[in-house]
């Protein structure tokens, strides 16, 4: 399985939508095949169109207010004495993540289409939140699909979101988490997709969904590729790029500028949601045990039974807590560009005191297990290499189960 040079990495699946001849697809119902097929002509078409790109910056730059800072974490380096660390704080952005680019191309996408109606699913709320605000601003109604346990761990975004206008669809199904959130956002636009333009929330679903979400994240490079150039001059020779991984959709957007890299240059690191320590659940499908499957559309590696029945997942981290992954990080493992690993639940909250207690940032349990991932591997470098993580959240979102597990929320 090879990465190709020059071409972006939505780009490099075959005719069918397979990264790597194995992740993706569509497996999507005969009811869905026209709304997909229109889709993906209207994303073809505006991709390459102008005035679409412009608009798109424009949103960018003065509406999400990029780009994002990226800075140094002097006394966290100075504390595990071993690589400079950096952050990239894209949790500046807009609403607090980097849910908002994702959202901006599909609203901008639904206008197109001359639709009125936007759905889409979240799990951290975050994606739910970027969508209520997008809506609001381009005068669009709004569905957000949310599992009931979510809603629970989740309420300031939740508030958010009503704030907004829109209108938060409690799903009861299953683990009453997102992954059954997606099931029922897309259940609803296979009856409503005359209407209704639907976006989902990662890097995951129908190759389109995969490629669009791709295409808008790719925005978190562009800016750190600058950055990094203004900074260094250059891309430095040893740099560790870590982000967590729920579906993939922020690790592309940090990553994919620097996919033609050596990766004794740029080093690609995943960290996903390995649970609580003393259980057995994870929602670590590429660094624990999985096997291929399909969800929601597309073949990749699942978290799930002999029969194909999907497992259980526990993560502290809504915005990680699924139990499968974009067929982009399983084509992007399974040809050894990236490495893939986890933090347990405990090794996140741990992460998120320390660099609170030390830096001047407050990042949510989702980039926490990347910190976590950061803390555990920099003493073992000396200063000539850099690590950078991936501030994509911010962790006001996270202040009841911050409270409940260390005992008191300070940013
Ligand atoms: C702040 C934050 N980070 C990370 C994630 C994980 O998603 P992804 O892997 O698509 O970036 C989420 C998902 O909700 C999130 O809200």
């Amino acid at each position: 399985m090879k990465i190709k040079k020059g071409i972006p990495l939505i780009d490099q699946h075959d005719k069918n939508g397979f990264y790597g001849g194995k992740f993706g697809g569509n497996y999507i119902a005969e009811t869905l095949k026209r709304p997909i097929d229109d889709l993906t002509k209207l994303f073809q078409k505006y991709r390459k169109d102008r005035n679409f790109i412009t608009e798109r910056d424009n949103l960018y730059r003065n509406y999400v207010g990029t780009p994002t800072r990226f800075i140094k974490l002097e006394n966290l380096t100075n504390y595990l004495g071993g690589a400079q660390i950096y952050a990239k704080m894209v949790s500046d952005a807009n609403g607090g993540a980097h849910k908002i680019y994702n959202a901006i191309t599909h609203a901008m996408l639904c206008k197109r289409a001359n639709k009125k109606y936007i759905c889409t699913d979240t799990g951290a709320g975050y994606n739910g939140k970027m969508f209520s605000m997008v809506a609001k601003k381009f005068g669009l109604g709004c569905k957000v699909f949310m599992g009931k346990r979510d809603i629970e761990r989740q309420k300031p975004n939740c508030e958010a979101i009503k704030k907004n206008g829109a209108e938060i669809i409690q799903v009861n199904s299953g683990s009453k988490t997102l992954v059954d959130a997606v099931s029922e956002c897309i259940r609803y636009w296979v009856s409503n997709c005359d209407k209704v333009h639907m976006g989902i929330g990662s890097l995951v679903g129908p190759n389109i969904f995969v490629k669009i979400c791709g295409w808008s994240t790719a925005q978190i490079s562009r800016e750190l590729k600058a950055q990094l150039i203004e900074e260094f001059g250059e891309i430095p020779r040893k740099t560790k790029l870590i982000n967590c991984i729920g579906g993939g959709s922020s690790a592309y957007g940090f990553w994919s500028e620097f996919v033609d890299y050596k990766k004794n240059h740029v080093e690609f690191i995943g960290v996903e949601a390995g649970g609580p320590k003393n259980s057995k659940l994870h929602a670590a499908p590429l660094s624990k045990n999985s096997s291929i499957g399909i969800l929601h559309g597309a073949a990749a590696y699942c978290i799930q039974d002999k029969d194909g029945q999907i497992n259980q997942t526990e993560s502290i981290s809504s915005g990680l807590d699924y139990p499968s992954v974009s067929p982009i990080h399983c084509f992007l493992k399974d040809s050894r560009r990236a490495r893939y690993s986890s933090a347990t639940d405990e090794e996140a909250l741990n992460a998120f005191k320390l660099i609170t207690e030390l830096e001047d940032i407050s990042p949510s349990l989702e980039p926490s297990h990347a910190f976590a991932e950061a803390i555990k591997i920099a003493p073992r470098f000396d200063e000539s290499t850099t690590v950078i993580v991936n501030s994509c959240g911010d962790s006001l979102k996270d202040i009841d189960i911050i409270k409940k597990r260390l005992g008191s929320y300070s940013r």
